[in-house]
């Protein structure tokens, strides 16, 4: 038997440095499904094709591996923005689904991060984590980053942007960003990356000697 976790939460809320760092400490496979839904935006942008074609996205969604997915190259602004158009089409995201879902097998154990997969993609997790942050927190960390790198940013249109991503994620119909019935909470407001990691230590400890 494999263990799952599972993490959802908004964009900028620190769960993609959280995931990485569960799976470090406890030897397990990390998966961003964001990379997924990014991946198929990216082909498709790549090949010239269109962002409101179900059909043609969902051929894309089928074709996407997870074994090739480069986070230096998805992470582009206008990636992120291409991806979230489309992941609001239920065939892209049965396709990408699928892949996740397979992936979510794989053994010791997996952390899979992303906006269902408490809710959808991994309903039996026996851990399920919701981080967010308040949008102008995540907005501030955004920024800072992108400052940290060495590039120019603009606080207000980071601000707007991570507002516009929240309306989307939340607001679709299929497969809304929601935390699970069951899902613990962990509001990185005013936390540290280091005390979410603890406070998520103990879930999963508790959850790992119940297994
Ligand atoms: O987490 P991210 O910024 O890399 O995600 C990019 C987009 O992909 C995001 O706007 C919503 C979508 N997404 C999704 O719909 N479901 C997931 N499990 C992960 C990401």
């Amino acid at each position: 038997m494999t263990f799952t976790i599972a993490i959802d939460g908004p964009a900028a809320a620190g769960k993609g440095t959280l995931s990485r760092r569960i799976a470090q400490t406890y030897g397990y496979h990390h998966l961003d499904t964001g990379l997924t839904y990014r991946a198929t935006a990216k082909a498709l942008l790549d090949a010239g094709l269109p962002l409101d074609d179900e059909a043609v996205a969902e051929g894309m969604a089928l074709k996407v591996d997870l074994s090739g997915l480069d986070r230096s190259v998805l992470s582009a602004h206008a990636i992120g923005e291409a991806a979230s158009k489309i992941a609001v089409m239920p065939a892209v995201r049965r396709a990408l689904v699928e892949a996740q879902r397979a992936f979510a097998e794989r053994e010791p154990g997996t952390v899979i991060d992303g906006r269902d997969i408490g809710t959808v993609v991994c309903p039996d997790a026996p851990v399920k984590l919701y981080v967010t942050a308040a949008p102008e927190v995540r907005a501030r960390r955004r920024y800072d980053e992108i400052l940290a790198s060495g590039k120019e940013a603009d606080f207000d249109t980071i601000f707007a942007d991570v507002k516009l991503r929240d309306e989307r994620d939340m607001g679709r119909a299929d497969s809304p960003l929601k935390p699970a019935a069951d899902a613990h909470l962990l509001d990185t407001s005013e936390m540290s990356i280091e005390a979410a990691f603890e406070a998520a230590s103990v879930i999963i400890d508790a959850a790992l000697k119940k297994d």
